[in-house]
């Protein structure tokens, strides 16, 4: 045990004594701390004190050399071959600019102990344009180019090459390396990350390999670049091993952290982790300060560019991130099949200028209405903020919409798309000029229309609700019609609008108490009462708004100096009860209006909204009274009453709807 250890001091004393001239096969640099001996530092190369050694500092346009001082014998004979030789190293480059750097730095074999003609910039220190690629040089080299030269062929600014008396290499690669697994990794030499290099040359097959790996890796089993070549011819008997490196515009460091060497033999291995350590960056080191007085900056301008630079960071992270904020929205890879539908936020939100109240065009029970215009194509529209809490069945919801925007007929408004937000959902229709039938009725609006006009209308409302009960695929119910859901397009034709969306709003809440939607007033006593929808809901409706388009009157309206409440179809009613019903009629319906034609939209109306959903007709039927093809039934007031008791609805409060049925829907009006 004490002999084992012996043995090992001795031969590790031994080993630090300087070996004789021609015996000198191996040396081990771990790092290059002073006293540094047999190394020679030329043109701005130094040494820190940490034991780095600095082929180059930041000063532009210089070399940098690093030689081993004594001569190694890479032949036996002047005119043998050249032996097996193998060397390694750790180096890293530092740039001022992450992205940029000087020109690259090289491990060399020269005749000499320096490089006297080596020039700076793409040259590394190496040659000079009269002297690169001349068979006289005997230099063999291994290039980490950082820099793409073309006039020496370089594929790329990231490279290794070997090259044998100039610059265009004679084998090059992108720096990385082959793992495990058979992948290659790419390595980026400007990474300020340390790497490490191998050498190889083998005199039997003359193979030359390098081979690079991130530092403390294994060196890879397969080599970066290899190629076959006989160096005989190449190198001398005796020559220099060193490093070349030159810095170009770009301030840049490189860094040799260890190396070692041997001939007939591998490089001994590195003692990676005493290898000194790289100085931090950015830094404000020495050579920094030094700059900045040169140029004349005090010094309280160090402390204040980097506050300056930081504050500066956080405001624009801060801006990044509102920004993110702002436009956040939620989209996910299923979406993207519903294509032209998907619409971004950001353009919405360009689009309305921020959702500015100016553009604000109305709200209403499911959310706010803005107009805007298409930033790209300009062209108008009208987009609805729906608060969208319920986050079950987003799938089902998203396909819901498609398929609400695939419903195409003239009397619809159009759905552009629609964009997912937070808990918030916006869908985007064609803007509609003339906005809503509500406007043109009440509150002694400023333009009216005439009953040919409105006659327009109500056909239009009545195809659009055939349409959606019974042409499209599959039976849509309203569940919203009313005067504020008409809208005018540009020629007066009525197109209805939020159809799909009471659907849209209850959908993943329970069906059992899905809450009664629509809007007070059109709500018929079936529907209060079950809470179930039906198309005879959506016909109720339909015919409150008759009666509203007829007589211009809100669907709940004062009835009496008192200030109660009470239902347009009962004030209806009325009129029909006593036998004038054309007296509940807008007196100002325009001159060219036909009595018969606005007695049988009353009547029509009344029998729609009838309290009894299976008095209502279908909208086919309707449809049919409309365009005279099928003549109303004739029946007086009490027997309209009294419809479709046989089909065995039977229950005596029906009979009441005046009285009951109106407290009930008036007083939970909001
Ligand atoms: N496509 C559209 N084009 C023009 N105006 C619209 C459009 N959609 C809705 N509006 C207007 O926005 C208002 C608010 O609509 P909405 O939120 O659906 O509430 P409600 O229909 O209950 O009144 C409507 O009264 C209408 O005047
Ligand atoms: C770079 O190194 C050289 C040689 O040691 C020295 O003269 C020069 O001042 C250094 N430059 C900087 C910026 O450190
Ligand atoms: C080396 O060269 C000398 C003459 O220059 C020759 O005599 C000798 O045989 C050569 N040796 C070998 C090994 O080639
Ligand atoms: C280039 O180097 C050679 C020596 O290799 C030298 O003779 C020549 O003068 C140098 N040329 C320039 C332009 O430095
Ligand atoms: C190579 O260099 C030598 C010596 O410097 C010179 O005589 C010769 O002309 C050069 N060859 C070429 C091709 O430049
Ligand atoms: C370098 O590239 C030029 C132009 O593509 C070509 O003519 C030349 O042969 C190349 N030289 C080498 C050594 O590949
Ligand atoms: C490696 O770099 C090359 C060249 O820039 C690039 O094409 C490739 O995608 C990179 N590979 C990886 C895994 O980053
Ligand atoms: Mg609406």
């Amino acid at each position: 045990m004490f002999v084992k250890l012996f043995t090992i001091v001795f031969f590790s004393l031994l080993s630090q004594f300087p070996k004789s001239y021609s015996q000198i096969i191996d040396f081990t640099y771990n790092g290059f701390r002073p006293p540094l001996s047999d190394i020679s530092l030329q043109g701005i190369t130094t040494v820190t004190p940490n034991g780095l050694l600095m082929l180059t500092n930041y000063t532009v346009q210089k070399t940098g050399h690093a030689f081993y001082t004594k001569p190694i014998r890479f032949k036996d004979f002047p005119n043998g071959t050249v032996s097996s030789f193998s060397t390694t190293f750790v180096f890293a480059i530092h740039s001022e600019i992450p992205i940029l750097s000087g020109h690259g730095m090289a491990f060399v074999v020269a005749p000499y102990e320096s490089l006297p003609y080596g020039t700076a910039n793409q040259c590394m220190g190496i040659f000079n344009i009269t002297n690169n690629g001349n068979d006289t040089n005997h230099v063999f080299a291994v290039e980490l180019d950082t820099i793409r030269s073309s006039e020496f062929n370089d594929t790329d600014d990231n490279h290794a090459g070997i090259d044998i008396n100039g610059l265009i290499s004679v084998k090059s690669s992108w720096a990385g390396y082959w793992d495990e697994t058979g992948q290659f990794k790419n390595l980026s030499l400007i990474s300020r990350k340390p790497m490490q290099v191998w050498v190889d040359y083998d005199d039997l097959t003359h193979q030359i390999d390098v081979t690079m790996a991130p530092f403390k890796h294994d060196k890879p089993k397969k080599p970066l670049v290899s190629t076959v070549r006989d160096l005989s011819s190449v190198l001398l008997q005796d020559m220099f091993v060193g490093f070349s490196s030159a810095t170009g515009s770009v301030l840049s460091e490189h860094y040799v952290l260890g190396w070692s060497f041997q001939v007939k033999g591998k490089a001994p291995p590195l003692a990676l982790s005493r290898l000194p350590k790289l100085p931090k960056f950015p830094r404000v080191g020495p050579t920094k300060i030094h700059r900045f007085y040169k140029n004349g900056m005090p010094l309280i301008s160090l402390l204040l560019i980097p506050l300056l630079i930081i504050s500066m960071l956080i405001l624009l992270v801060r801006f990044i991130i509102r920004r993110r904020r702002k436009f956040e929205e939620e989209l996910e890879d299923w979406e993207t099949r519903f294509g032209k539908h998907r619409l971004k936020y950001k353009d919405l939100y360009h689009a309305t200028k921020g959702f500015k109240e100016k553009d604000l065009l109305g709200s209403g029970g499911f959310g706010s209405v803005y107009r805007g215009v298409m930033p790209k194509t300009n062209k108008e529209i009208a987009v609805k903020r729906v608060s969208n809490k319920s986050r079950q069945g987003l799938k089902e919801f998203v396909s819901e919409v498609v398929s609400i925007g695939r419903m195409s007929h003239r009397n619809l408004v159009p759905l552009m798309g629609y964009c997912r937000r937070r808990d918030e959902l916006l869908l985007v229709y064609d803007y509609m000029p003339n906005g809503s039938l509500d406007k043109y009725l009440y509150n002694n609006p400023e333009v009216t229309l005439d009953w040919k006009q409105r006659v327009k209308v109500i056909k239009g409302v009545a195809s659009a609700l055939f349409y959606l009960h019974e042409e499209w695929e599959q039976v849509v119910i309203h569940r919203d019609v009313k005067a504020s859901n008409v809208l005018l397009d540009a020629n007066h034709n009525a197109r209805l609008g939020d159809f799909g969306l009471a659907r849209l709003c209850s959908h993943g809440s329970d069906p059992q108490t899905t809450r009664v939607a629509g809007t007070w007033g059109y709500l018929s006593p079936d529907h209060v009462r079950t809470g179930r929808a039906t198309t005879a809901t959506d016909i109720f409706a339909f015919g409150v708004l008759l009666l509203e388009v007829a007589c211009s009157r809100r669907p709940i309206q004062i009835q009496n100096e008192g200030g109660e409440r009470g239902l347009l179809l009962d004030w209806v009613f009325e009129f029909w009860s006593d036998g004038n019903i054309l007296d509940a009629k807008d007196p100002n319906l325009g001159t060219e209006c036909d009595q018969r034609e606005v007695e049988m939209i009353l009547k029509l109306g009344l029998l729609c909204s009838h309290y009894n959903p299976q008095a209502r007709p279908s909208m086919r039927q309707v449809l049919n009274y409309l365009s005279g093809d099928d003549v109303l039934p004739d029946l007086s007031p009490l027997e309209f009453r009294g419809l479709g008791i046989h089909h065995g609805i039977g229950e005596l409060d029906m009979f009441t709807c005046g009285s009951s049925m109106v407290d009930s829907i008036v007083s939970g009006g909001r």
